[in-house]
C-alpha cells in the first residue's frame, strides 16, 4: 500500500523531519517560507494530510476548496485558533495538537519576561550595545522586585500551573489565579495558588498578571482598558498565550497613561506584526513567539505531530484530536 502523503508547512528539527520522511511520502519545505493561501489550498487538495503550524491561516475559505484530499491537519503546537475549527469539523477534518510536551519551556519563557521587564533586562541590553553604558551608579536602571510579590495568572492549566510552581517554589511569589475552570484545593494548595472567583480581583491585587489561557471567542480581548485600569500602577503584563487575548490598543493606552508599569508579550495579534507603538517603549519586552522555542521542546513537539498523523493514518485516531 502506498504510503499516506504528508506536507509539512514548515521547516521542522532534522529528527523530525527524518521520522516523517521514514514514515510518509513526505513533502518537507526545505526553504521554511511561509504557505500562501493557495498554497494551503493546493496542499489541502494534494496531501493526505498536512503537518501545520501557527502560521498557516487555515481559515473557512481556505479550507471550504473543494476537491480535497487532505483528512488530518496535525497542529505542531498546543494552540490552534489558527483553524476554523467549525469549518473543519463540518468537513470532517481531524485536528490534532500536541499538549504536554511544551508546558516547561513556556513556563521558563514566561518567568524569562517576567523577570525582564521587572529588572529592565531589555533598556540594559540596548544600553551597553550602544556603547551607552558609562558607569555602575547607586540609581542606575533601577527596577522592580519579582521574589515576595504577588502574581497573578489567567488561566490555571497545564501552562498556568507550572508558572504558578516556579513562581511560589522557586521566587516565594504569593500567588492568585482566576480560571473558569478551578482546579481541586488539594492540588492548588499544593501549588501554593489561591483560586480566586473573579478576574477583577486578580488584576486589582498582584503585581504581575500572566495570562496562560486559550484563544477562543471567550477570551477575544480578554484583557481590554476597563481591566488594565484595574491593575496597580506598578504592575506588569505577561503574555506567552495569544495575542488576541489582550487588545493591543488598550495596551497602549494603558501604558502611555501610565495606569500599569510595564509588558513582557511573547504574542502578537497579527504576528509577525508588533504595533509600531510598542516597538520604542523602553517599559515592554518584546520577543519573536520563542515560547516553546528549545531544542529538546521542538523535537518532542515535532515527534508528537508524527505520532498523531501515523496513529490516525494506522488506527484511524489521532491520539491528540481537538475540537
Ligand atoms: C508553538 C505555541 O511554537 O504551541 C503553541 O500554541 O504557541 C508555540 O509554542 C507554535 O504554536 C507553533 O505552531
Amino acid at each position: 500500500m502506498p504510503l499516506p502523503r504528508v506536507i509539512a508547512t514548515r521547516r521542522l528539527p532534522e529528527p523530525v523531519e527524518q521520522e516523517l520522511a521514514r514514515d510518509f511520502d513526505a513533502a518537507l519545505n526545505t526553504d521554511d517560507h511561509q504557505f500562501s493561501e493557495a498554497e494551503l489550498q493546493d496542499a489541502l487538495r494534494d496531501a493526505d494530510g498536512l503537518l501545520c503550524t501557527v502560521t498557516d491561516r487555515l481559515t473557512a475559505v481556505v479550507l471550504a476548496r473543494e476537491p480535497r484530499r487532505c483528512r488530518i491537519l496535525a497542529n505542531f503546537g498546543v494552540g490552534y485558533n489558527h483553524i476554523d475549527m467549525t469549518e473543519a469539523g463540518r468537513r470532517g477534518l481531524v485536528v490534532s495538537n500536541t499538549p504536554g510536551v511544551l508546558t516547561e519551556a513556556t513556563a521558563d519563557l514566561a518567568m524569562t519576561l517576567m523577570l525582564m521587564a521587572a529588572r529592565r533586562a531589555g533598556e540594559g541590553e540596548r544600553e551597553v550595545r550602544a556603547g551607552r553604558w558609562t558607569s555602575w551608579g547607586p540609581t542606575h536602571l533601577m527596577g522592580a522586585d519579582v521574589s515576595g510579590q504577588t502574581l497573578g495568572i489567567i488561566g490555571l492549566g497545564r501552562i498556568g500551573r507550572a508558572v504558578a510552581r516556579r513562581a511560589h517554589a522557586g521566587f516565594g511569589m504569593k500567588v492568585l489565579s482566576y480560571t473558569p475552570h478551578p482546579i481541586p484545593a488539594a492540588e492548588a494548595a499544593q501549588l501554593g495558588v489561591a483560586q480566586l472567583s473573579s478576574i477583577q480581583g486578580v488584576l486589582a491585587e498582584s503585581d504581575f498578571v500572566s495570562l496562560h489561557c486559550p484563544a477562543s471567542p471567550a477570551t477575544y480581548h480578554l484583557i481590554h482598558a476597563e481591566r488594565l485600569r484595574l491593575m496597580k500602577p506598578s504592575a506588569f503584563l505577561i503574555n506567552t498565550a495569544r495575542g488576541d487575548i489582550v487588545d493591543d490598543r488598550d495596551l497602549v493606552r494603558a501604558l502611555d497613561e501610565k495606569w500599569i508599569a510595564g509588558a513582557g508579550l511573547d504574542v502578537y495579534e497579527h504576528e509577525p506584526r508588533v504595533p509600531a507603538e510598542l516597538l520604542g517603549r523602553e517599559n515592554v519586552v518584546l520577543l519573536p513567539h520563542l515560547g516553546s522555542a528549545t531544542w529538546s521542546t521542538r523535537v518532542a513537539m515535532g515527534l508528537k505531530a508524527v505520532g498523531n498523523l501515523r496513529a490516525f493514518f494506522r488506527e484511524g485516531k489521532a491520539p491528540d484530536q481537538v475540537g
